[in-house]
């Protein structure tokens, strides 16, 4: 099913919850901005009281965390603003506590927020390798983005993360202030982003200020947009990212899902023959 449209969305107006799931200490206050309602995977900004303590464990979960304000102590050593984690399912860390309080967001995608204590990895299968922990203030670089089309001059981004099979990446981005690019643009991926600081607006959905949150599945319109001061978000795709660029703000996502299709068909179409035509089909 996946999750819903969320759009616009701002945390302080999302009723603030204590976090009582199996496993998870007390003192963590939790927002949910998204979550599929079929197995519980979603985003929260959470706030972790000063003096929370959690026993070392791993969740079922791939489990992204990102730190907004203040600090954060795993196994030891301790993590501030803008540190971001990438753990595989079922990845132990130790034990985790803060001493002044933490603010952050977390994503859990493949289902709601577990966490079993545990002294080691769930099992031998768990992708070691895949697990991030980077600052992404003093460790990653702010590059152009390189989708194509581009947007208008004045995006910068920081891939935190990047998945090679599928494109699919987590990364931060920021706009200059008065950036603005006055098409419509949609996506064959979903896209979901949260702003540190700042705000934008956009025609179809109006202002998103500090706080703001979107998650928007495949082929929502979304422009002409633009963006006063400035902004500094976090931003998530579940596949690689292509502006589709267009002057009609008006087309529903099934329009905009037909006209992709259009365009590949026109420009590659032995492609997308192979792709619709079996095997035995196909001829090149
Ligand atoms: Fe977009």
């Amino acid at each position: 099913m996946g999750r819903p449209h969320m759009e616009p969305l701002v945390d302080r107006d999302v009723e603030a919850r204590s976090l009582g799931l199996p496993g998870w200490s007390s003192g963590i206050t939790y927002r949910t901005m998204s979550m599929d309602p079929v197995n519980g995977a979603c985003t929260q900004v959470v706030e972790l009281a000063g003096g929370f303590e959690q026993e070392a464990g791993f969740s079922r979960s791939e489990w992204e965390l990102f730190i907004l304000d203040g600090s954060l102590t795993i196994d030891g050593e301790t993590y501030t603003k803008d540190h971001y984690f990438f753990l595989p399912a079922g990845y132990r860390i130790g034990n985790i506590s803060t001493r002044q309080g933490c603010r952050a967001i977390w994503f859990f995608n493949d289902h709601y927020p577990d966490w079993v204590k545990a002294t080691d990895h769930c099992d031998a299968e768990v992708s070691t390798a895949e697990f991030i922990s980077v600052n992404a203030c003093d460790e990653v670089r702010w590059v152009v983005p390189s989708f194509f089309p581009q947007t208008e001059p004045g995006v910068f981004i920081k891939i935190l993360r990047m998945e090679e099979a599928s494109g699919a990446f987590t990364g931060l981005y920021i706009m200059v202030p008065g950036f603005w690019q006055d098409n419509v643009s949609y996506h064959d991926c979903m896209e979901e982003s949260y702003h540190i600081w700042g705000e934008s607006w956009m025609l179809q959905f109006g202002y998103l200020p500090t706080g703001g949150y979107f998650y928007r599945p495949p082929y929502i319109g979304h422009g002409p947009f633009q963006c006063e001061y400035g902004t500094y978000a976090i931003f998530r795709t579940d596949s690689w990212l292509v502006n589709h660029f267009n002057w009609n703000p008006f087309m529903n996502p099934e329009e905009n899902r037909v006209r992709v299709l259009d365009k590949v068909k026109l420009r590659q179409p032995l492609l997308t023959d192979w792709t619709f035509l079996s095997k035995d089909e196909f001829v090149p």
